[in-house]
């Protein structure tokens, strides 16, 4: 069957990681910090909320995309009345526990279902070893979290695990520790965290692997415009990548190193990627990107880039089915702990719809080329694994049946609408979903 090339502009959403971000240390800084292109997501107003629920005034204007956080200092949070709830997301749970790990009262802090199966020891081990006290409510170190907040020392943590949220947790509860709390991973992860707040004011030295915080006396607020999310941008990158005769101009897109991993490899497997208007946008990388349409070959992915592509994994395994050869991904085994087993879910699904992917202990052997079907997809609730099977049915021409879909509103609440605009514009409807 021959696909409709996909051509036109789009703009994508904010990024997620930089909006969880500027909504935490804008409320820990002394004056309002404005926020431009923030995300809607459903995670970040999980951030908001919580911090609102921790006496932090924030006014946040959906129709513009800006917030404003009057922030009141490193010092100015309250003791929330009930129970944080984080929802779905993984970096307000981290993250925000670092913060109250230092605060002077006690709170307890959860999440939906799947907030609830994930791994908090990798947390609790290093803030513990600061001098905090958190717990699992339910002795299982998962959410539901008990912190006490405590006095903290700086410790060098060597973390067994390459991730920004265990960093950021590190970090953010060093802001509050007496003396410098430096954080070295096996590969470097995302550095948002670290860019950030040394704009806020902070002192963070990088070196290689290691990021080390010397305690702030304040931070102080900042005028922010959030780049576009790659992660977002992944989807229509990925479609447009594989669609002879596509030509597709995201603007905006944020290409920091530690995030633009997915270029890297859809150009080793043959992709025509353009960055036009590259720039830096507070203190980020970010360029638009002009994506021509033609045929991508197998490749491998495994090692150091695996950090910088972790939550496109899922999409670029999309991209693989629709490949020549085979692709080998392997050192992701944090696939398994993401918002679901992102290895085993993929592989169900691309296998129900006739491709050839074997699942492996740290990743997916996937040889490309089968004609794919369409078929019934539990979304399990992951938003990016909804996303990734959308474009695989638009891939194939056959839609599958996606149980689920509106956990797009997770990272990107307006994904189908974005689709079917660029998707109908060259084309009657394929797909069987209406606009959220
Ligand atoms: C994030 C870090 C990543 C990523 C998540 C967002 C962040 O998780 O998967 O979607 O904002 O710091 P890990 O750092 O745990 O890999």
């Amino acid at each position: 069957m021959k696909k409709i090339p996909l051509c036109g502009e789009l703009t994508v959403p904010g990024d997620k990681s930089i909006s969880h971000r500027s909504i935490m240390f804008g409320a820990l800084a002394k004056g309002t910090t404005k926020v431009e292109n923030f995300l809607q997501g459903a995670d970040c107003l999980s951030t908001i909320n919580c911090f609102q629920a921790m006496g932090i005034s924030i006014e946040n204007s959906k129709e513009k995309n800006q917030v404003l956080i009057h922030g009141k200092g490193l010092h100015g949070l309250t003791a929330p009345k009930s129970v944080l709830d984080c929802g779905n997301s993984g970096t307000t749970t981290r993250l925000l526990s670092g913060i109250l790990a230092a605060q002077p009262f006690t709170c307890e802090l959860t999440g939906d279902a799947s907030i609830q199966k994930r791994p908090m020891g990798r947390i609790i081990t290093p803030l513990s070893a600061m001098g905090a006290d958190i717990t699992g409510i339910k002795e299982n170190r998962c959410a539901p979290l008990r912190i006490r907040g405590r006095r903290l020392s700086g410790i060098h943590y060597q973390s067994p695990v390459a991730s920004a949220q265990v960093k950021s947790a590190v970090l953010l509860a060093g802001l509050y520790a007496d003396g410098i709390t430096t954080v070295t991973e096996p590969y470097l992860s995302r550095n948002h965290t670290e860019l950030m707040l040394g704009g806020f004011g902070a002192k963070v030295e990088c070196c290689g692997t290691s990021a080390a915080l010397t305690p702030p006396k304040e931070l102080y607020a900042q005028e922010l415009t959030v780049p576009g999310d790659i992660s977002s941008a992944a989807y229509f990158l990925t479609a447009a990548a594989l669609i002879p005769g596509s030509e597709l101009l995201i603007r905006n897109v944020g290409i920091n190193p530690t995030r633009d991993g997915i270029l890297q490899v859809y150009r080793n497997m043959g992709a025509d990627i353009t960055f036009l208007n590259g720039r830096t946008v507070s203190g980020e990388p970010a360029a638009d990107l002009l994506i021509r349409g033609g045929h991508l070959h197998g490749t491998s992915v495994g090692g150091a880039v695996i950090p910088s592509l972790i939550d496109e994994l899922p999409i670029i395994a999309v991209a693989a089915c629709f490949a020549d050869g085979e692709t080998v991904i392997s050192d992701a085994e944090e696939l398994k702990v993401k918002e679901s087993n992102r290895i085993a879910v993929m592989t169900e699904g691309l296998s129900a719809m006739g491709a050839d992917v074997t699942e492996t202990e740290d990743g997916m052997i996937i040889r490309g080329g089968r004609f794919l079907k369409a078929a019934s997809i539990d979304s399990h609730l992951d938003h990016r694994i909804a996303m990734s099977f959308t474009i695989a049915g638009l891939l194939s021409g056959n839609m599958p049946d996606i149980k689920g879909m509106d956990c797009v509103k997770i990272s990107y609440p307006d994904f189908y609408r974005d689709l079917e605009r660029l998707v109908s514009a060259h084309q009657p409807p394929i797909l069987n979903f209406s606009i959220i």
